[in-house]
Order: structure tokens, then sequence, then C-alpha cells
């Protein structure tokens, strides 16, 4: 099959990143949120991606102009999905909201599209259950940022074709990014070791161990980690890292019980640079 329009469900730090990706690599991509300001945001980063993009001269003014003419923003999930080929889903992280969701895209995308999940935690099988169509769903597990992380996870369901993971398979390599195929458990291979790293060192923070920034300079220059457990943190927004852990904290057991002083960072809406405060302040930036 042939994908001519990709349909990115979730305008967050995700679904623009993956947006900008597929755009630039000449998809037809409608990204879609029930929020108007999150499209103003996500058009806004992403014209600031391109402009960067250029400045370094990783992106042509061709390429610039193509993905202009590749990418839409629209509130009207309904409409948008009735063109799609592959329906990327990017909300946040909580099972009610992606059955929603998934049963959405289910009803209003064509017979023939394939529904990926850019779930961090949550089993494809689960999420191809939503569906009618389970042997076209699995999970598509990207990075952030999307344009500078090479790595795509791929998470096959029990009932996902091997037809479904070509394509995405083909997707990925398409849109320049390495893969690696990982069967369904609860985390995967990167979520699971990320909250669990990112866990310890709230713990850390709520214990007194060292301060934020000494924790993340400990493990940034002692442990050759490109960044901070707590930064990273910030980066993937606080609420989405506690969300993966109450999953995994139901799925795997007491390891991943998630730090109260995590728990309290979200209460207090610090959930990191995506709100201008988490474990640091972004404010002045
Ligand atoms: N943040 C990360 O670093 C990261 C990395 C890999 C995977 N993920 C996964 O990607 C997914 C999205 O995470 P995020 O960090 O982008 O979340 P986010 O909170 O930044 O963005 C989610 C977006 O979904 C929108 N949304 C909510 N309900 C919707 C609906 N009914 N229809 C359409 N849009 C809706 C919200 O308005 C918001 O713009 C989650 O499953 C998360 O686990 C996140």
């Amino acid at each position: 099959m042939k994908i001519n329009t990709i349909i990115v469900v979730g305008a967050g730090v995700m679904g623009r990143g993956i947006a900008y990706s597929t755009a630039l690599s000449g998809y037809q991509t409608i990204l879609v949120d029930v929020h108007a300001q999150q499209l103003a945001d996500a058009s806004t980063a992403i014209s600031k991606l391109v402009q960067t993009g250029m400045g370094r001269g990783k992106v042509t003014a061709s390429q610039a102009k193509h993905l202009e003419a590749c990418l839409s923003t629209t509130l009207d999930v309904q409409q948008a999905l009735s063109h799609a080929d592959f329906v990327i889903e990017a909300v946040p992280e909580q099972r009610n909201l992606k059955k929603e969701i998934l049963a959405t895209v289910d009803q209003y995308a064509p017979a023939h599209a394939v529904i990926a999940s850019n779930t961090s935690t949550i089993s494809p099988t689960e999420l191809g259950s939503y569906t009618s169509r389970p042997a076209q769903v699995a999970a598509m597990h990207f990075f952030n940022p999307v344009h500078r992380m090479k790595l795509v996870e791929i998470v096959r369901g029990l009932e996902t074709s091997d037809k479904t993971i070509q394509l995405i398979q083909r997707l990925a390599e398409n849109i320049g990014k390495e893969t690696v195929h990982v069967r369904d458990f609860p985390g995967f291979v990167t979520s699971r070791i990320s909250a669990m790293i990112g866990n310890e060192a709230f713990y850390m923070l709520q214990e007194g161990v060292a301060s934020a920034a000494d924790i993340d300079k400990a493990i940034r220059l002692g442990l050759h980690f490109p960044m901070g457990p707590l930064e990273l943190g910030d980066l993937v927004g606080l609420d989405t890292r506690l969300n993966n852990l109450r999953y995994l904290h139901e799925t795997l057991g007491e390891k991943f019980r998630p730090a109260p002083l995590l728990e309290q960072y979200v209460k207090a809406g610090r959930l990191g640079r995506k709100s201008g405060r988490g474990v640091y302040d972004y404010r002045n930036e």
C-alpha cells in the first residue's frame, strides 16, 4: 500500500515533531487537535524548526516550501480522518483517552488505513482491541525531540499483520529513522528503562541526596548520559512521565511506584519545559 496522507492526532510535544518529520519527507500531513491554541503553538514551533534547520544547512529552501505545501492543521478530526492512509495517534498517555480516540479513528478512517500509536508504554494488543482492525494497529514509538532522535521502536500487537509492520518499517525508513522491533510488553525497551531512571532521580531529589543540578551533572559526566534524568523529565513533560510510571506500576509492579515528589510537581502544574517550569525554571528562556 502507498501512503499518501498521514493524519497525526494530538499536536503536543510529540505530535508536532512527528508532523514536521513526515511533511518534510513529502507526505501530505494533517495535524489535528481539540485545542486551537495547541495547533497555533505547533505551527509556530514547526516554523521555528524549519528556520533553524535552514540556518544550519539541514533544510533546503525547496524542502521548506514543500513542507509548507504538505502540512496543514485542523480542529475537524472526523473530516481529517476521512483522508487517512496512515494515522499516528499522539494524545496523552491515558488509557481511557487512547481508547476513545482509537474508536473515533476506527470509525472515521477508511478501511485500508493503518493506525500507529506513539504510546510510550501501553500494549498495542490492547490498543488494537479498541478498533475493528487489530491487524492494522501497532505502536510506533518516536523519541523527543523527533527531528533529532534517530530511533523508532516498533511494537507489534498479538493480531498485528506482517503487512502493517512492513508499512511502518518503510515509513520510518523514509523519514530517516532507524528502527528496533520489540515484543509487546509494558514499557517496551526504552520507556521502561527511562521511567525507572527518571523516577529514581526524583526519589533522590526527594531524599535530599543532592541538588537537582548535581544529580543531573553526576549522571551526565559520571555515567556519560547525554542528559541528566531530571532535565530529560522536564523535556518529556512530567505529566507524561507520571502517566508512564502509573501504567508501569499497574502492569509491572512496585518497582515503578511514582515518586511522591513527582506527583506533587504535576499537581502544582510544574510539567517541565512545556509549562515553563518543572524541576528547573524556563520562564526567562
Ligand atoms: N513527551 C515525550 O517525550 C514522549 C516521547 C515518546 C512518546 N510519547 C508519547 O506520545 C504521546 C503524546 O505525548 P506528548 O508528550 O506529545 O503529550 P502532550 O500532552 O504534549 O500533547 C498531547 C496533545 O493531545 C491533544 N489531545 C488531547 N485530547 C485529544 C483528542 N481527543 N483529540 C485530539 N487531540 C487531543 C492535546 O490537546 C495535546 O495537544 C503519549 O502517548 C506519550 O506517552 C511522549
